[in-house]
């Protein structure tokens, strides 16, 4: 059995889990700084590097102790993410790993944060078998920074089939929440706002919906561009778009429409490519409507469709662990003992 302690500092959490064989987490522990960017409306770097030093060592103490580790010596290797994601976040998560594998002799295994979210997918959890080695497989990631449809046709074997164009699905997500004024983060304030409210009193745009010419890719300004424009005019007529019933009518239609374009081009690439399953990870893959509608369409294709555990869909260290040991596996561990570990702000996947 291979374990694997493992550290993810990329954006605004500070995480570390221990990780058995890429499917069991003994451990996984996050430290959240959502209420002290909250003041901001959003991630503030200098003070998210700040906070990852402080929290660091705690959260890596805690998740030892948690799975029973004693010594870290005792794990066969670090984990750690060294991109994409904030420079300085990133620097505090590899200077650890690199400090704790010099220091207990260990090999350190740098992981793309984009290959963690995909194999949070493969993290066995209570009701959750993990997603079979079972390919090719369909992964849309959607969080705060990237929207991605990519085609695994086998362990750390990618072809990215589309993108946004624009901005990421999460960050809509965070403006369009943000213009109602309900709060950061965005996904899960709409989400809770929109709870039990119909769609359809507003109408919003279906970006790039019948494009051909992007039928992979995704636009999310436009939309947020669309209920910006849609809040103005609401305002010239006398109505507070910031009401709360208003807020939750626009937030119904704006989740609708988010999740509608990425449940309908995940459908159209699993069938354009035949997949064995389709996955989906990140932070917007905890949104319940989205849940929801795609488990209905991909039933109803009858594709095996994959989403985490909720505790595994937003930013944490288990995934980091999964991803790294499915990378080191066709070598082995003995060839990564090199330390020289940089970190990268923008990283595409192998
Ligand atoms: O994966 P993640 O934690 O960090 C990045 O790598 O970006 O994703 C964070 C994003 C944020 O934009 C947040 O608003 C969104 O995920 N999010 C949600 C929900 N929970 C988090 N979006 C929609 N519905 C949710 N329930
Ligand atoms: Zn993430």
């Amino acid at each position: 059995m291979t374990h694997i302690l493992a550290i993810e500092t990329s954006c605004d959490e500070t995480a570390a889990a221990v990780v058995v064989d890429g499917r069991q987490a003994l451990s996984n522990r996050v430290a959240s700084q959502i209420e002290m960017h909250r003041r901001f409306g959003g991630v503030f770097p200098e003070v998210a590097s700040r906070q990852h030093v402080l929290a660091i060592q705690t959260v890596i103490r805690d998740a030892l102790d948690e799975a029973g580790v004693v010594r870290v010596a005792d794990v066969d290797a670090i984990a750690v993410t060294h991109g994409p994601g904030l420079a300085g976040s990133l620097l505090v998560g590899v200077n650890a790993a690199k400090g704790l594998a010099f220091a207990a002799g260990l090999p350190l295994i740098p992981v793309n944060h984009l290959e963690g979210h995909i194999y949070s997918n493969w993290i066995e959890a209570a009701g959750n078998p993990g997603a079979a080695d079972d390919f090719p497989v369909l992964v849309l990631i959607v969080s705060g920074g990237h929207t991605e449809l990519v085609l695994m046709t086998g362990h750390g074997e990618y072809r990215l089939l589309g993108s946004t164009l624009d901005d990421a699905a999460g960050e809509a997500f965070d403006k369009v929440a943000r213009l109602l004024g309900l709060g950061y983060p965005g996904g899960p304030a709409i989400q809770k706002a929109a709870t039990g409210v119909a769609p359809g009193r507003f109408s919003l745009p279906r970006p790039l919906m019948q494009s051909r010419e992007h039928r992979f890719n995704f636009s999310y300004s436009g939309l947020k561009t669309a209920v910006l424009n849609l809040t103005r005019q609401l305002e010239r007529d006398g109505i507070d778009p910031t009401d709360p019933a208003t807020a939750a009518a626009i937030g119904a239609e704006f989740q609708a429409a988010a999740v509608e374009v990425l449940v309908e081009k995940s459908a159209d690439a699993a069938l354009e490519f035949g997949v064995r399953q389709v996955c989906i990870c990140g932070g917007v893959s905890a949104n319940r409507a989205l849940r929801l509608a795609a488990q209905e369409r991909f039933a109803g294709l009858g594709i095996p469709l994959r989403i985490p555990a909720f505790a595994l869909c937003t930013d944490n260290a288990a995934m980091i662990g999964a991803a790294a040991y499915y990378r080191q596996q066709p070598r082995g561990l003995a060839a990564f003992y090199d330390l020289g570990v940089d970190v990268y702000a923008s990283l595409p996947l192998a």
